[in-house]
């Protein structure tokens, strides 16, 4: 049996996605920002975050992949589908859901890093520090979680639970 436990309530995420916004507003009110997601997990977290900065921003996603059907990561980060639109002198803004070993960031960063941006900068609804595997700069972080499996607001176990507004940790019984 799979239980879940609230960890941070929609009320909670939805007041700190506020505070997010706001600072990266102050930040690239004239930058003509470029979020990027990469999917699946980011995409609530990017529709929660872009409504709430109110400034022009324009959006693209990645489709990477490394956990699979199951619960750990594979270590090995696979591009599915990258972006297209040209990212020369644009100023980036990455906007995901976890970051966990840091292995899909390093690899999304580096594959940013590549197309010569103006700048990158990292934007995580959460962190979980104890699994870091590579290092990893978050620049707007809204909340470090524990070590315990996380699903909702985006972030699935075994791609169910994506749909729940609140984050919960996952035991298996
Ligand atoms: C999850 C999550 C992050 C990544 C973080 O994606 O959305 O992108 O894992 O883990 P890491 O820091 O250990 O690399 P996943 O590969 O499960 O795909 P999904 O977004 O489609 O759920």
């Amino acid at each position: 049996m799979t239980k879940l436990e609230v960890l941070i309530s929609k009320e909670q995420i939805d007041k700190r996605v506020g505070e997010l916004a706001a600072d990266i507003r102050r930040d690239y009110a004239d930058k003509d920002p470029l979020l990027i997601g990469a999917l699946k997990g980011s995409f609530v977290f990017m529709s929660d975050l872009m409504r709430k900065l109110n400034i022009p921003v324009e959006v693209e996603f990645v489709r990477l992949s490394s956990y699979g059907a199951g619960t750990e990561t594979s270590g090995k980060v696979k591009l599915v589908q990258g972006i297209k639109t040209p990212l020369k002198d644009r100023h980036l803004l990455v906007v995901e859901d976890i970051v966990d070993t840091g292995l899909t960031l390093h690899f999304l960063l580096d594959y940013l890093q590549r197309r010569k941006p103006a700048s990158v900068k990292l934007c995580a609804l959460l962190d979980k520090p104890s699994r870091r595997v590579v290092d990893v700069p978050i620049d707007y972080l809204g909340f470090t979680v524990p070590n315990k499996f996380i699903v909702g607001c985006g972030i699935d176990f075994n791609e169910e639970f994506r749909y729940l507004p609140d984050i919960y940790t996952v035991e298996e019984q």
